[in-house]
């Protein structure tokens, strides 16, 4: 299960950061890899968000956050956000690109280096008055996660931001908008006029709800989204929320009737998918799981990757299924297995369905 607390935004007077910002320069971009009239098998248009992934007991969860000092036994920092997508169709071999918006702050830089040493392209636009997201993600024995979010600069990505970063990138099959970048406006505008451009340019709109607590704090935003998306793929809580008092079965069947694909995470059962309403089941891959931050973003770019390469539904979720089992082993996200690897896989399972 994961909690999403908004710690509020960060300011550059919050952090004493006036070293790091440059006060009163125009808002810019951190540019990389290719640009231009380029054609990618996806888009993301989402959060630049740092994670500090601490291992904890629960007591401090519980407890949040306890008076003094709190040990966490284990600790990482790494990029995660929205890039984890971008990261996994990368590391796949496909073409994926990344429009943000990040602070005037190392963070941001790093951020952006870290996706363009991927091969992502990517568009990201700097405030120079906001510091770049960060998300604390604290990782309890169980594997559950509470994150205590500052989203900085994200949640002012504009409308013209992303009309001018996608008039540059051509026609891509898919683009994905997470749920976590509806939080507020201006950016919560920019993500809704993403999708509507999406389909001006006949690309699918994919959109993950991301938090189930999100989507009871803003349903009819949520509505939106789903109603403008063409593949949903959402966590069990999620569905059940956005499903209300329809079972959840029941409700993934009935928007696939409208034409959406729907695709209902269940952690470690897998997934299952719902088309032409019928709904299939597709059992999940076991394995020591340590963490599951980013194991959403694990399977949504497996399967992204998989379906841009014209492969069904069906096998695209047994390939997601495994590679999102994959990076669970380690403590982060990102934690993906190597392109060889995961192309042989996703061969084999090809085979198995193919008819003889
Ligand atoms: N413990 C686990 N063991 C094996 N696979 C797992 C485990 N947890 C998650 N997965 C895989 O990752 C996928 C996504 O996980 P989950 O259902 O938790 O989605 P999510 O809540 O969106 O993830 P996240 O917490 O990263 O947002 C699952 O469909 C499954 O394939
Ligand atoms: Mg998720």
């Amino acid at each position: 299960m994961t909690r999403v607390v908004s710690v509020g935004t960060i300011r550059p007077s919050d952090l004493a950061a006036g070293k790091i910002m440059k006060r009163g320069t125009s808002p810019r971009e951190i540019s990389g890899a290719s640009k231009g009239a380029a054609t990618f098998d996806c888009v993301i248009v989402g959060d630049v968000m740092m994670d500090v992934i601490l291992r904890c007991e629960s007591e401090i969860v519980d407890s949040l956050i306890m008076d003094g000092t709190n040990y966490f036994s284990e600790s990482k920092i790494t990029p995660g956000g929205s890039g984890n997508v971008a990261v996994a169709i990368a590391k796949l071999g496909g073409r994926v690109a990344f429009v943000g918006k990040a602070g005037n702050d190392p963070y941001g830089r790093a951020y952006s280096d870290d996706l363009t040493s991927a091969r992502v392209a990517t568009r990201i636009t700097v405030d120079p008055r906001m510091s770049t997201g960060l998300a604390v993600c604290l990782v309890e024995p169980s594997g559950s996660r509470t994150m205590l979010v500052s989203r900085g600069a994200n949640d002012y990505l504009t409308k013209n931001e992303v009309t001018n970063a996608l008039k540059k990138m051509g026609r891509p099959r898919f683009i994905y908008l997470p749920g976590y970048s509806l939080n507020a406006s201006p950016q919560r505008e920019a993500i809704l006029h993403a999708a509507r451009l999406g389909h001006e340019q006949q690309s699918r709109v994919v959109f993950d709800p991301g938090a189930s607590n999100l989507v009871r704090e803003h349903p009819d935003v949520f509505q939106e989204a789903v109603d403008r998306s063409d593949i949903l793929c959402a966590n069990l809580d999620e569905a059940r929320v956005l499903a209300g008092k329809v079972e959840v079965n029941r409700y993934a069947a009935r928007l696939s009737r409208r034409g959406k694909l729907v695709v209902v995470k269940t952690g470690v059962e897998g997934c299952l998918l719902a088309s032409d309403g019928e709904i299939t089941r597709i059992p999940g891959v076991r394995t020591r799981a340590v963490d599951t931050t980013g194991a959403g973003d694990a399977f949504l770019g497996a399967f992204l990757y998989s379906m841009s390469r014209d492969v069904g539904p069906v096998t695209s979720a047994r390939f997601a299924n495994w590679f999102a089992s994959r990076t669970t082993e380690k403590l982060g996200p990102r934690n993906y297995p190597g392109r060889n690897e995961a192309r042989h896989n996703l061969l084999s399972l090809q085979r198995k369905t193919m008819p003889s």
